[in-house]
Formats: C-alpha cells, structure tokens, sequence
C-alpha cells in the first residue's frame, strides 16, 4: 500500500466527477427500484441510494502523483460555469429493446444547455491534463441498476414501461465532486475526495 488515503494503492485512485442528488430525487429513485425490483427474474445489481449520482467524467486509476493537478484543472473548469437546475425523469433501458439489458437508468433533463457546456469544459481541462477524451457522445443519467443476467428481460422491460415518463424531482447542480471509488465484493464504495462549486 502506497503512503497516503486508504483509498489509494500503486496503481493510484480510481477517479470520477459526479453530480450529487437532493435527498427527494434519491428517495423516489428508491422507491422505482422498488417497484422494478419484482419484475427482473435473475441477477442484477441495484446502486445504493449513497451511490445514486449523475456521472460527468470517469477517469479511471490516476497516479497520486497527477491528482492534485486534475482537481485544480477541474475546479477551474467548472467555476466558469454558472450553476444550473436539472430535471430527473424518465427510466430507459441499455440497449432501448430487444433480449438483451444490461442497464437501467434514469434520464437528465437540461434545456438550456449548461450541463452540456460543463461537459465540455470538464473534458477540455482534463484534456490539456493528458486524460483521454470521451469516444460516445455525453448522455447525462442516474443509473439504477447494472444487469448480469436476466431469465427473461420481458417482465422487467414492461415494468419500466410504466416509469417512462416518471417524474423524480429536480437538482440544482451548485457544485461537481470528485470522488475515490474502491470496488469491494460487496460493491463500490465511493468517497468525496473534492467538492468543485460551479460559478454563480
Ligand atoms: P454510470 O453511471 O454510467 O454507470 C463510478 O463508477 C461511476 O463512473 C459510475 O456511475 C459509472 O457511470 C462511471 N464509470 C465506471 N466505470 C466506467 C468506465 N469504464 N467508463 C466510463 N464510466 C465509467
């Protein structure tokens, strides 16, 4: 084990960028879960409601050495940015149809264009850092559960039907955390390391 945190080793902290959830959105998450819950016949992997967040950036291991300066590009990105309010509605499935599902999640809704705009100035600071570029486009989500493998994907795609349109609750994004995430048998657990305040 490397000197510093206890979330760090050799290879460094697995790194990410987040927006956090109101304690509401993530209580009407749960309760989808809930309901979606009894229809998948097979193994799935239902995130933690303190692990419910919008993703913005994934970086992967980042050697302890480099991490300081990926905050501080980050923060200065994300500070030229006024903050923003987001809209959190409607569950969809990876991929859209078909026998196969391997994701579900809940979409973002952002009109005026500032979460794309924070995107792309996160992407661009750390760019200038030497991390790599995303390859898809940004789908800004809250994803609820990771499938391994269903018996049949019917039931659970039905049962998300009905939560197409479900309104969750709006977030004002006032500030982006970057968090450690460690990945245990029990599932990740994910630590704040920085909390990155948008501009005003
Ligand atoms: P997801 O919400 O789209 O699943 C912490 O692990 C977060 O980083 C997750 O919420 C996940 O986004 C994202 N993540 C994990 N591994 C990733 C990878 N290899 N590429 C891109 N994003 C990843």
């Amino acid at each position: 084990m490397a000197t510093g945190a206890w979330y760090t080793d050799r290879m460094g902290t697995r790194t990410f960028f987040a927006l956090d959830l109101p304690e509401d959105v993530r209580d009407a998450i749960v309760e989808a879960q809930g309901r979606l819950r009894s229809a998948a016949d097979g193994k799935v992997n239902w995130v933690e409601r303190e692990n419910l967040h919008v993703t913005m950036k994934f970086l992967g291991d980042v050697h302890d050495a480099d991490l300081a300066d990926a905050l501080r590009a980050a923060a200065s990105a994300v500070a030229s940015v006024p903050r923003f309010e987001l809209d959190v509605r409607g569950v969809s499935t990876v991929p859209p149809g078909g026998r196969d599902l391997r994701m579900l999640w809940v979409n973002v809704h952002e009109p005026t264009g500032r979460l794309v705009e924070l995107f792309g100035a996160l992407e661009d600071a750390l760019a200038s850092q030497g991390f790599g570029r995303e390859d898809r486009e940004f789908h800004a989500h809250v994803t609820l559960a990771r499938v391994k493998h269903l018996r049949d994907a019917r039931p659970l795609r039905e049962a998300v039907k009905d939560l197409a349109d479900a309104d969750f609750g709006s977030a004002t994004a006032a500030e982006l955390t970057a968090y450690a995430s460690r990945l245990t048998p029990q599932g990740p657990v994910y630590t704040p390391m920085g909390r990155l305040p948008l501009g005003t």
